[in-house]
């Protein structure tokens, strides 16, 4: 994959195909998040991969989808994600300031699966108290965000954003992700 073209076409998704994902693609999307960079090189990351049906048919309702579509476009029975990676915190190395850390890894996670054909969503509307009791998740890891993945069964385009309206939209069943222009976010080149 070349990365550019990669990150630039990359898309959140939210219909998959339901083959599923094998236990060493998971760990190499971990591996992966391991390596991203980390404020003061702590890596106070941790992560709970999810990969059997039974137990994605129970975390599945915990999470929130497309807030500006909901619930319309939330993942129907045969387009939900086939596994997830939770991203924790682990409090006995860093009890703050690991937002950063988590934006990097995720992105690792999203990207590594990305030049494997897997989609994804990071998803923070999450229902973290029962995730924590679902996963026994220890009182240590502070639960973040879940990465849903899967094989894309659907094909969002980004289209450049009108009158600041930064909602998605569903346009001939195709979801329309309205991104700011290039001249809007790049302030100057000094
Ligand atoms: C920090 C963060 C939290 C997000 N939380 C959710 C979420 O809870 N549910 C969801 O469906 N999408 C979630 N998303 C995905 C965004 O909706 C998506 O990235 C945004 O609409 C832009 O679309 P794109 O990823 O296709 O470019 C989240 C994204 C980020 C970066």
């Amino acid at each position: 994959m070349d990365i550019y073209q990669g990150l630039k076409n990359r898309r959140s998704i939210r219909k998959f195909k339901q083959t599923p994902l094998s236990k060493e693609q998971l760990r190499s999307y971990v591996d992966a998040a391991r390596m991203a960079p980390s404020a003061a090189n702590m890596q106070p990351l941790k992560y709970i991969a999810v990969n059997s049906k039974e137990m994605g048919d129970r975390l599945f309702p915990l999470l929130k989808w497309a807030g500006y579509l909901a619930p319309q476009y939330n993942p129907k029975e045969l387009e939900r994600p086939t596994a997830y990676i939770v991203v924790c915190a682990d409090m006995n190395i860093r009890k703050n300031g690991y937002e950063a850390d988590m934006g990097a890894a995720v992105e690792n996670i999203i990207l590594s699966a990305l030049e494997d054909g897997v989609g994804s969503c990071w998803i923070v509307s999450v229902e973290r108290d029962k995730l924590r009791d679902l996963l026994r998740v220890s009182e240590n890891l502070e639960i973040l965000c879940v990465v849903a993945l899967g094989y894309p069964d659907e094909s969002p385009i980004a289209v450049e954003m009108k009158n600041q309206d930064v909602k998605y939209y569903l346009e001939n069943g195709r979801l329309n992700v309205p991104k700011r222009s290039l001249d809007d976010v790049l302030v100057e080149i000094i």
